[in-house]
């Protein structure tokens, strides 16, 4: 066996386990590395704040504090960075490089963060305390489908996989 041929069936056998897990990291699935790198520095400044809203909200929740979490979950909504941010080109770049689930996906998250915002501004504690867990599971779900590369905890097979 010439060796070129050798080197080739392992390459084809991992290219074969990654399509049948589902996973093909330099896909289009995930998000982040096919980004332009500006966009995805604007990407990962919006999570980290999104991240600092919804530790917020976790605290209003657990005070009963409504006004906390209405303002910080309207913050959610209304987008810290990216539509401060984004200029036309940027936004064209994100639509390109994404598929089109992420954006459903972030569309569900954006509504759910207002529906939480009107829920704390009625002072519904337990209503808020249901949505609450629902942008969690939504923040844990576009991760395990879109940030795998980031979060590789989320991969399949993984222990902390759900
Ligand atoms: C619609 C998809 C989507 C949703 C919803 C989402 N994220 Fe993310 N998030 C991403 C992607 C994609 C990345 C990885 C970006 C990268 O690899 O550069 C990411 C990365 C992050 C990071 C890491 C940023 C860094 O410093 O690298 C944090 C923190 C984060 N998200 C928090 C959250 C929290 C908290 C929620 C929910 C309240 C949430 N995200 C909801 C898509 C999402």
């Amino acid at each position: 066996m010439k060796p070129l041929q050798f080197a080739a069936i392992p390459l084809f056998l991992m290219l074969l386990a990654a399509a049948m897990a589902g996973e093909n990291p330099s896909g289009k699935d995930n998000v982040g590395s096919n980004l332009p790198p500006r966009v995805r520095g604007l990407l990962i400044q919006e999570m980290n704040a999104i991240l600092g809203a919804t530790r917020n909200i976790l605290d209003g929740l657990v005070r009963g504090q409504h006004a906390v979490v209405a303002s910080n979950a309207q913050a959610i909504h209304d987008s810290f960075i990216l539509e401060q941010q984004m200029t036309e080109k940027d936004r064209q770049a994100l639509m390109r490089a994404v598929p089109e689930r992420f954006i459903e996906r972030d569309r569900a998250f954006h509504q759910l963060s207002a529906r939480l915002a009107e829920a704390a501004r009625n002072g519904n504690s337990a209503r808020q305390r249901a949505l609450f867990a629902d942008m969690v599971e939504a923040c844990a779900a576009c991760h395990t489908h879109h940030a795998r590369e980031r979060f590789p905890g989320f991969a399949e097979g993984s222990n902390q996989a759900r």
